[in-house]
């Protein structure tokens, strides 16, 4: 044992413990923000309207392989869908939503995310809530039965760096209207957007061991090797890696937000077009 560190027995029922400290502020936070924002974002998903105020696309329904032709204002046009309107085929009881498809990916990446699993495991399963506290009575099998898919997370990342190439393109898009450059504070919102979610993907844990991992020694030739800096700067990404996890999220919904409002003409987008 260090020195300094005393075991604490856990015994009693649910949450007894022996820690003085409001153990509980940081489950009931985390339940509370991930409720609200992964909230906001499936009633979006599901409620597509006002997604786009060109050259602004919402990075909810971002990158678009289908769009709906009619029913939908300030839907993404029709001519900026990858694959243009829905067929006509598509059964009338589901949304006409670009989110279904690549941008529901972006929701399979954070919800294998480790770091997101620590914090949902805790505040929602609750077995524990917190360290030295006592959980909810449960048989954890690991993620071998019916959490077998939080290991498809490794795969989950290459469609998250997909997304992230095409955010950053969409980001950089937003600097042209009808052909003229200009710049407006939806430009910069989502230029942060991507930046941030940047930051997020690059200290993911997966992305870490993609760029570092398998190597017996980063500089046997005497020079350092291109893959150690970025593992470096991945590392130290990946430190903050909750951070990161948060502000991104925070900032997607912001920038849903923003531009709905714009589209919906309740905000003005100040601009140089
Ligand atoms: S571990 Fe969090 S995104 Fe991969």
């Amino acid at each position: 044992m260090h020195s300094g560190v005393r075991s604490v027995a856990v015994s009693g029922g649910f949450a007894s413990t022996q820690r003085p400290d409001r153990w509980w502020v940081t489950p009931a936070a985390t339940a509370s923000g991930l409720v609200l924002l992964f909230g906001y974002l499936t009633l979006r998903a599901f409620f597509p309207t006002h997604v786009w105020f060109d050259p602004y696309i919402s990075p909810v329904v971002a990158p678009p392989l289908l769009t709906p032709a009619s029913g939908y204002p300030g839907a993404v046009p029709v001519e900026h869908a990858w694959l243009g309107a829905f067929p006509a085929w598509w059964p009338a009881f589901l949304p006409r939503s670009p989110a279904f498809f690549i941008p529901a990916l972006a929701i399979a990446f954070r919800f294998t995310c480790y770091y997101y699993r620590g914090a949902y495991y805790k505040s929602f399963a609750m077995t524990p809530p917190s360290c030295a506290v006592r959980g909810l009575p449960a048989q954890y099998r690991g993620e071998t039965r019916l959490l077998w898919f939080q290991n498809l997370h490794r795969y989950t990342l290459y469609a998250a760096l997909f997304i992230l190439a095409c955010l950053w393109w969409e980001g950089f898009a937003a600097f042209f209207r009808d052909g003229r450059f200009g710049v407006g504070v939806g430009t910069v919102v989502m230029l942060v957007n991507a930046a941030l979610i940047s930051g997020y993907t690059f200290g993911c844990h997966s992305w870490r061991h993609l760029i570092g991992g398998k190597l017996d020694c980063f500089s046997c030739k005497g020079v350092i090797s291109p893959r150690y800096r970025l593992w470096k700067n991945s590392t130290w990404l990946n430190e903050r890696h909750m951070l990161f996890a948060w502000i991104s999220l925070v900032w997607v919904v912001f920038t849903d937000l923003y531009i709905y409002l714009v589209s919906t003409g309740a905000v003005t987008d100040l601009n140089t077009w």
